[in-house]
């Protein structure tokens, strides 16, 4: 059975069907994508506005991506790492140089990276920090988000992600986003080694923090011989109009987590940067994946953070970041429908004035479908609003217009 031959309501009917339901899709069935559009079976284009949750920030299907993927995958794919390859030193020198890190960690998956940063710093709580055997804490944001494994769900607040997956993970400590006081308190346990934080928090909405939120929270736990391990995963990588958003305050996080768009949306490649204080303490054995720094994903990995470099990507997205949120405001000020727009460079968001459990935010995204736009709501009542970054400003003019014309259109 050829799929492409089958309509979009049979394709949908058999992932139904044999595809367990662990997502809610829009009804759309992309076929075809370049750039900053996407199109489904029947040949219509859209605009994406959603780019695999930021992993396609260089647009779909670069070709200098692509044709790194497509060399490389001629020659050599995998080895594992029981033996060298060619390219993973490469990838090594030139990711650690990037961003200014002594080492990295190659895994596939942000959630991987987010696992490898939790084990680094238990271990260099009890190696280097001196915290007793099994009593080191991790403190978390509320309403944070970094995947579902068992780590990630017992160091979340969202009873979707968690209920009915116990027991948890013990050594997190919740303390809400955004709130040095909290901060404060928490550090004053000794055992403490690290704080995992989003500098912006995009599956709860992209929420931002108050300007100097990051740099504080920091330097608290420096004085508190506590890691700060910044989860970069989707506002990193020129997302928010600076190569990490943690650049906006100028620090370095102890630990990086990068990912998604790391590869460009073309293979899950994610990657944690640290000094060799920290990275030096894993020893052979302690960690490790199959996948983790094969020569393909490095490859693409390399092509992927030349782009950003070589296209501009982060001034193009603070520059149309700010034209969007302009845009959105001018709309905001002739509706009812929408109260808010907040975000940095192109991640963004608008609230819906209705409540959570309302069907407005997916109504609408439903109509920005119909009108050749694709986004997601998050939360029930927030659309999150993250084109590829290789958008030209009359594109996001177009956008901004389809949105606008969706939203005034619009009848709950
Ligand atoms: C901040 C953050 N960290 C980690 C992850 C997990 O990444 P992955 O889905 O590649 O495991 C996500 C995914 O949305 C994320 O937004």
């Amino acid at each position: 059975m050829i799929q492409t031959q089958l309509s979009s309501a049979e394709i949908i009917a058999i992932e139904d069907k044999y595809n367990a339901h662990n997502y809610h899709p829009l009804p759309v069935v992309l076929a075809k994508g370049e750039g900053v559009y996407v199109w489904d079976v029947d040949g219509k284009q859209y605009y994406d506005f959603l780019s695999a949750y930021s992993a396609v920030n260089q647009g779909h299907c670069h070709p200098k991506i692509i044709q790194a993927l497509t060399e490389q995958a001629n020659i050599l794919t995998l080895t594992s790492r029981a033996f060298y390859n060619n390219v993973l030193g490469e990838f090594a020198q030139y990711i650690t140089q990037y961003f200014g890190y002594e080492r990295v960690l190659p895994m596939n998956t942000g959630v991987e990276g987010g696992e490898t940063a939790n084990k680094l710093c238990r271990k260099w709580a009890y190696q280097v920090k001196g915290v007793p055997q099994n009593e080191a804490i991790i403190l978390f944001a509320e309403n944070n988000f970094w995947g579902r494994t068992l780590a990630a769900v017992s160091s979340s607040s969202d009873p979707v992600a968690k209920n009915d997956f116990g027991p948890y993970l013990p050594g997190y400590q919740l303390i809400p986003y955004n709130d040095l006081n909290a901060l404060e308190e928490a550090l004053k346990n000794p055992n403490v080694a690290g704080f995992m934080v989003e500098p912006i928090q995009g599956e709860a909405g992209v929420v931002v923090p108050d300007d100097g939120y990051l740099k504080k929270a920091y330097n608290m736990c420096k004085a508190n011989n506590v890691l700060f391990i910044a989860d970069e995963v989707q506002t990193g990588l020129a997302r928010t109009g600076k190569m990490l958003a943690c650049d906006y305050e100028d620090f370095q996080p102890d630990i990086l987590i990068l990912g998604k768009a790391l590869s460009g949306g073309v293979l899950p490649v994610s990657a944690v940067l640290a000094n060799n204080e920290i990275m030096g303490i894993l020893k052979p054995g302690e960690h490790g994946s199959t996948y983790g720094g094969n020569p393909l994903s490095c490859k693409v990995a390399i092509a992927a953070l030349e782009v950003l470099r070589e296209e501009n990507l982060s001034e193009n997205a603070f520059r149309l970041g700010e034209i969007f949120r302009e845009r959105m405001n001018q709309m905001i000020a002739k509706t009812d429908l929408v109260k808010l727009v907040r975000g940095k460079g192109l991640l963004n968001a608008i609230i819906i004035n209705d409540s959570p459990d309302s069907q407005t935010a997916w109504n609408l995204c439903l109509a920005l479908k119909e009108n050749g736009l694709l986004a997601k709501p998050t939360h029930g009542n927030i659309i999150r609003f993250a084109p590829p970054l290789v958008m030209t400003e009359a594109q996001l003019h177009e956008c901004a217009d389809i949105i606008e014309k969706t939203v005034l259109e619009f009848k709950k």
